[in-house]
């Protein structure tokens, strides 16, 4: 009927419906490329993208029970906490962007670890000022003072319809009656066996060896501690037993942690940095995150035309591209802190003219200025840290990123507790110009001080449209957080890829230390002409893990959780 249609019409009619028919087919097999991936879900009420197929189940459950986004998020965000202990927990702490449709108001939560009283600016120093190999990152002195119990009852106080005991219902069954171990957990385990403590081996490893994947990881005193959470709120964690556990194991093994840091632990309302980049506004969070030098990059990139080199000139875009991260890597380097004790030059940072000098000062590099230097950073892959995004039809939305750190965090477990200590104190810069665990450099802004917050490469973001929410996206990944996020706005605000496309496409990353451009391998070809101006790269799969939702103007939710992990997004 359409052709019989079309051959009443002109010619260039019957070619233009061809055309159209080309486009569509197109798109669907597009669309049906990514509904058959376990990354993509989609539906017109609630969507949730998380790293584990459970803990999305866990949010779109606890919403169909009556509960509303916020719930969701909170009823993911513990359950997420026993199904990746490797990534975050409830002794580690985070970040949370936060909109509430009603009001139109986003509010910006920070729950990240502090450090604690008895910190001070060498604690990680030797008599001669050398750095004592590890000791920020494993062992009881690496251990940041704990913020998810806190941030995660804020917000369900704040915003949640159902009781503590309903949200945190899946991640108490998860805890006590256990789920299959998968792949990346069995190898994180593996990794990070050494340096367990025996209240960490007694749960992940049998007969000294890593839990087998497929296997049934039960954490029973995790159980008992989300328990006595749900019967006495915070205060379990910071002041009474489970507080009080925290700090007897300190107290025997040199730890910092006091009853008073937990006591005095605050969680922190930061005002969101907010940008326009063409007609969206996006918003990230605040220092001590990295949203502002992810926002340097990208209001750079804007004035550029981006666009036409993307698919005319590869090699001028990703040349643009990586001397733009350079440069938002050194500043990070430079200015990042934590704002309550240093100043961040945030409006400096973001200003028109600054960016405009930079544009020179960018086009004018040459091959003299690419030497390669730095380290390598301990790890490429991505087993730490986790992100959710979530989101309903009327636009209310979280972003989160939470992390116990590296690994396994510290590799301390708490006896009785269940409870992995995080090791966010290897955030901090040990001394000006060393590099954490990760390769990034810090600065004078980043070194210890009591009750400080180390500088992050977190960066949950928002972005709407006409005060309409649009895309709520963040991701774990270290130093590659912000590059992921970044790359995955441009392809889909400015290359007009699918949500999928967006968050699947290869990636590179630069962090200016080390002075390498770290790329997917199925870029090689787009970037072997970089080489002649002197690049070095080094291929592997992109650390960072994207998760994504996005609202279309009707309401439609999309959501992908990065098919570079195992996690698997929920909609309906
Ligand atoms: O806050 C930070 O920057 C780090 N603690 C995040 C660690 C991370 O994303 C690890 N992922 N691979």
């Amino acid at each position: 009927m359409f052709l019989k249609q079309c051959s009443c019409k002109s010619k260039e009619n019957f070619i233009f419906f061809h055309i159209i028919l080309v486009i569509c087919s197109f798109s669907f097999l597009t669309l049906c490329k990514a509904k058959d991936s376990s990354s993509y879900a989609s539906g017109n009420t609630f969507a949730i993208a998380t790293d584990h197929a459970l803990a999305s189940e866990a949010g779109k459950i606890v919403f169909q029970k009556g509960g509303n986004v916020f719930d969701a998020y909170v009823a993911a965000s513990f359950a997420i906490s026993v199904l990746r202990p490797q990534s975050t927990g409830l002794a580690g702490g985070g970040f949370a962007l936060v909109k509430s449709a009603k009001s139109g108001s986003i509010e910006a939560y920070d729950f990240r670890e502090r450090a604690p009283q008895l910190a001070s600016e060498n604690m990680y120093l030797d008599s001669k000022g050398e750095i004592i190999e590890n000791q920020s990152l494993f062992g009881y002195k690496a251990v940041g003072v704990p913020g998810n119990v806190k941030g995660l009852l804020s917000i369900h106080k704040r915003y949640g319809y159902l009781s503590l005991e309903q949200v945190l219902e899946p991640a108490l069954r998860l805890a006590n009656e256990g789920f299959s171990v998968y792949e990346d957990l069995h190898i994180a385990i593996d990794k990070s066996k050494e340096e367990m403590n025996d209240a960490a081996r007694s749960i992940f490893l049998r007969n000294g060896n890593a839990l087998k994947t497929g296997s049934v990881l039960v954490q029973k005193d995790l159980g008992n501690t989300i328990q006595k959470i749900i019967l006495n709120g915070e205060k379990e964690f910071y002041e009474l037993e489970t507080a009080n556990s925290i700090v007897r194991s300190m107290q025997l093994n040199k730890g910092l942690i006091s009853l008073k840091d937990l006591k005095d632990y605050k969680v922190i309302e930061r005002k969101p940095l907010k940008i326009t980049y063409k007609q969206y506004e996006i918003i990230s969070f605040p220092p001590p995150s990295s949203g502002v030098f992810l926002f340097e990059i990208l209001k750079f990139l804007e004035h550029q035309n981006i666009q036409s080199l993307f698919t005319d000139d590869p090699t001028a875009y990703y040349r643009l591209l990586i001397e733009a991260m350079k440069q938002g890597y050194e500043d990070r380097s430079i200015h990042g802190g934590d704002p309550d004790f240093s100043f961040v030059p945030v409006e400096a940072l973001l200003s028109r003219d600054y960016l405009a000098d930079r544009t020179i000062e960018v086009l004018r590099k040459s091959r003299a200025d690419v030497k390669s230097s730095g380290e390598i950073p301990k790890t490429l892959e991505s087993y730490n840290t986790t992100h959710i995004s979530v989101m309903d039809s009327m636009g209310n939305a979280v972003s989160s990123t939470h992390s116990v750190n590296y690994i396994f965090g510290s590799r301390i477990v708490i006896p009785g507790t269940g409870l992995i200590m995080n090791d966010t104190m290897d955030d901090f810069a040990t001394s000006v110009g060393s590099s954490n665990a990760y390769g990034l450099v810090g600065g004078s802004k980043n070194l210890i001080e009591a009750n400080k917050t180390p500088l992050s490469s977190m960066s949950p973001t928002f972005i709407q449209e006409n005060g309409q929410m649009l895309i709520a996206i963040g991701a774990p990944g270290g130093s590659f957080i912000p590059t992921a996020i970044l790359q995955t706005i441009l392809n889909r605000l400015e290359f007009a890829m699918s949500p999928y496309e967006a968050v699947a496409s290869p990636r590179v990353h630069h962090q200016n230390q080390p002075n390498f451009v770290f790329a997917e391998q199925n870029l090689s070809n787009k970037l072997k002409a970089l080489e002649e101006f002197g690049y070095k790269f080094k291929f592997t799969e992109n650390r960072a893990k994207v998760f994504m939702v996005e609202r279309e103007k009707n309401g439609h939710l999309h959501a992908v959780s990065d098919p570079r992990g195992q996690g698997t997004p929920s909609a309906y």
